[in-house]
């Protein structure tokens, strides 16, 4: 058997989600199965040269991992022959200059969303890799969740008759961190450093939307800032100038229409941190990040409203749980697995360049539509 390494530039590896996610639980975790194993029975081993600003904290991560080859120098990296891709998980605002780099230097490149923070920007990028020939891919880890991977399936075996609509809440309170830390990056909340929930999640909500019931053809949305102050990671307080929360309508195609709300300024009574309620003609699902349950229309209730009289139906207990029955790995880690694949035996990507770019649109419409208080129609992402 043949066993092959490959170079992977990592850059935004001191940050959250390039440690905790891609680091090590997707790249170390491939090596430590020994590898991802092609179709042709090649192994390959992902080889991470880490990026990022600090030389103390790159330092501290290799030696805490056994890795050996790191810097704080971009360019030393990628051209460096043995690396085939580049990975970026940097703050949003400092992804797309690197990411040229990356395409200029004609490395594949897969990275975080949203790609950019504007349509002009994320299509540019799509551009780059199309003109450069190099293979793109981001990150859409919602619909790896087995949450979201059931839903898919009831979509799939035709579950829910005609979908009419799709309802979602996500949000938890983040701390604003004068009293209680703050569990998320000060940078979120300042729209000057490429901050706010709408940007944030609306790119993730459109893949989501996309994979249940079709494109968002239009957005009616409302983005605000609940809380205006905040504490930053070295106890100094700052103005909060991005949105905090977004309420929107989603109208997606054959007249599904979608409400969203996302929010770091509200406390959880669900089940968990996102849930979306699917409501069809023949069935109803209700989906968070693990979990899915399901109403057929054959064991729908019949309530008949009485407000004087206590409910009459244990509502929650008339769901029934989609089985897993099959093995859920973490949704970074197969996305990355099927991101290799592409690169190495052209497996298909469809989260590409082109898809992120639709997201960054309905973020980018989304913020247009609170600011001018109307409805907006979504044109056709080109590049
Ligand atoms: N897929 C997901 O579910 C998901 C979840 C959270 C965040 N994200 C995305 O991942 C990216 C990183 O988010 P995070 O929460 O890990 O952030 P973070 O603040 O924890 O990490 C940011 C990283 O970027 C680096 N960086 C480079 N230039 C920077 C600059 N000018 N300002 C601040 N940091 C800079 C930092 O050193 C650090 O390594 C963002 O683009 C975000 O949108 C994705």
């Amino acid at each position: 058997m043949t066993v092959r390494e490959i170079g992977i530039v990592m850059n935004g590896v001191t940050g959250r989600m390039g440690y905790n996610q891609h680091l090590v639980r997707s790249i170390l975790a491939i090596r430590a199965q020994g590898g991802l194993e092609l179709a042709d029975g090649r192994r390959v081993i992902p080889e991470p040269i880490l990026v990022g600003r600090s030389e103390q904290k790159l330092r501290d991560i290799a030696d805490r991992h056994d890795l050996t080859r790191w810097t704080t120098d971009l360019d030393t990296a990628l051209s460096d022959p043995s690396t085939l891709i580049y990975f970026d998980a940097q703050a949003t605002r400092a992804r797309e200059k690197a990411v040229l780099a990356a395409i200029a230097a004609g490395k594949h490149i897969y990275c975080e969303k949203p790609t950019a923070d504007s349509l002009a920007g994320a299509v540019e990028l799509a551009r780059a890799a199309r003109d450069a020939g190099v293979k793109d891919g981001v990150v859409m880890d919602k619909v790896f969740l087995p949450g979201l991977r059931k839903l898919r399936r009831l979509v799939e075996g035709g579950f829910f008759g005609r979908i009419l609509s799709i309802r979602g809440e996500f949000g938890y309170w983040v701390f604003e961190g004068d009293w209680q830390r703050a569990q998320r990056p000060s940078w979120n909340y300042r729209a000057e450093d490429g901050g706010g929930i709408t940007l944030d999640m609306f790119c993730h909500w459109n893949y989501v939307l996309e994979s249940i019931a079709g494109r968002v053809r239009a957005v009616t949305a409302r983005a605000v800032t609940h809380v205006p102050r905040r504490w930053d990671e070295s106890h100094q307080a700052y103005d909060a100038t991005a949105d905090d929360a977004a309420y929107a309508i989603f109208e997606l195609d054959n007249g599904v229409i979608a409400q969203l709300n996302s929010s770091w300024c509200v406390r959880v009574y669900r089940d968990e941190l996102v849930e979306f309620q699917v409501d069809g003609t023949e069935g109803s699902a209700v989906a968070g990040l693990r979990n899915c349950r399901i109403q057929h229309r054959g064991s729908t209730p019949m309530p008949v409203w009485n407000p004087d009289l206590p409910a009459t139906e244990p509502f929650r207990d008339q769901w029934q749980e989609v089985p897993d029955n099959a093995q859920f790995d973490n949704g970074f880690k197969a996305e990355w697995e099927q991101f290799l694949r592409h690169c190495l035996e052209d497996a298909p990507m469809p989260y590409d360049f082109l898809a992120a770019a639709r997201g960054v649109q309905l973020a980018e419409l989304g913020l247009r539509s609170s600011e001018e208080g109307r409805r907006i129609e979504l044109p056709e992402v080109a590049i």
